[in-house]
């Protein structure tokens, strides 16, 4: 039986918010695997801001996805089908597939790696325990540095990244402040993952929320979002404080986003910058293991919660993506592409 392989490749590019014309929808036949090779049925597709830098032609960290190419993407699927010694039919694997509902790969390739789904559920390995989970975790840990006592801002706090990040920070007796938008996201913030505080950033007066939320200022200021927070937050950090910065979302779909006002701009004007920089979670990848296994046993122990937003169909994924950029998202964003 000849294999059919959905897959969504970007058209052209974006200008702002990603639009259905960016994007096409191809079939194709999936081709007889040769030795070593090993076909994976896509069962969870990740949605993540980056994506929409990779669609822009702007060469950042990685190259941008070519017209016609398919979008990148990490996604949690089983292999149906192997010529390899490594991997064997039923194997769980998290992989660089893309925007597709098939993936043929090698055996060689060290971005496919097994996952064991019976000690925490498939999906979580594309967020909590995967790339997100890990952003958390070293942007936390190695590049802010945190001691016991100190106050941690966490933008986008009810987020794939922001959650873990105030929940590692609760581990290591830091006073914890979320910024999430809305009341329903600040409540599971605060109530469900134990965040001292946390602030509904759509409410408005960000400097005086975070005075009464930080009333001995901020040491360490978890950039995910950019704008209008980070010149909050840019006013009310102490002598010494940290600032790594994991992205800065409300800038992605600018028209042009070299001209957009970035928080390298909002800290490094300040008249005492304080320590900020740009990190890859990829910066680590040496030591993905430590992370993952940590990871895993939090979760499984019920020491990091979690939050997800499913969403069903591979051909509906472009319009999911925006969700990321407007908030409609939950917790992890991720697509169902096929059942298990
Ligand atoms: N450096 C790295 O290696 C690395 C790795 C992974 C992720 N990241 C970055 O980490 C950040 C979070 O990623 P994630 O995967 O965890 O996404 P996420 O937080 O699960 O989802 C994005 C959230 O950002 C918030 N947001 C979107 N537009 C906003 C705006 N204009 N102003 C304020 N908030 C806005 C929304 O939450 P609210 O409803 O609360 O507004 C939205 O739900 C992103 O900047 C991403 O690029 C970096």
């Amino acid at each position: 039986m000849t294999i059919k392989n959905t897959r969504i490749v970007l058209a052209s590019r974006p200008q702002g918010q990603p639009v259905a014309e960016n994007y096409r929808i191809e079939t194709e036949a999936v081709a007889k695997l040769k030795k070593g090779q090993v076909l994976i049925k896509v069962i969870y597709l990740s949605l993540d801001p980056y994506m929409r830098g990779r669609m822009s032609k702007e060469k950042s960290y990685a190259d941008p996805i070519p017209i016609g190419g398919v979008i990148t993407g990490e996604s949690a699927g089983v292999v149906i089908e192997s010529r390899s010694l490594r991997f064997q039919e039923g194997d769980y694997v998290c992989c660089p597939s893309g925007w597709q509902s098939h993936f043929v790969t090698d055996e060689s390739d060290l971005n496919v790696y097994p996952v064991d789904p019976s000690r925490v559920p498939l999906s979580a390995y594309l967020g909590v325990c995967g790339m997100p989970g890990r952003t958390a975790y070293f942007g936390l840990i190695r590049e802010a540095k945190p001691y016991a006592s100190e106050t941690l801002v966490v933008s986008a706090a009810s987020g794939a990244v922001g959650s873990v990040v105030g929940q590692i920070g609760k581990m290591l007796s830091l006073r914890v402040v979320g910024v999430a938008g809305g009341p329903e996201k600040c409540a599971w913030v605060k109530d469900e993952l134990g965040f001292d505080e946390c602030i509904n950033y759509k409410l408005g007066d960000l400097d005086e929320a975070l005075r009464e939320a930080c009333p001995d200022g901020i040491d360490i200021y978890f950039e995910s979002v950019g704008g209008a927070l980070s010149e909050a937050v840019a006013q009310q950090l102490n002598p010494g404080a940290r600032v790594p910065i994991c992205g800065y979302i409300s800038s992605y779909n600018a028209e042009k986003i070299a001209a957009a006002r970035t928080p390298f701009d909002i800290f490094g004007e300040l008249p005492n910058p304080p320590w900020h920089k740009f990190f890859l979670v990829f910066d680590y990848l040496a030591e993905y293991g430590e992370a993952n296994t940590k990871l895993v046993d939090w979760v499984a122990n019920d020491k990091i919660k979690y939050r997800e937003t499913i969403v069903e169909g591979l051909e509906k994924a472009p319009e999911y993506f925006n969700w990321l950029f407007e908030g409609k998202n939950f917790g992890k964003l991720i697509v169902r592409v096929a059942v298990d």
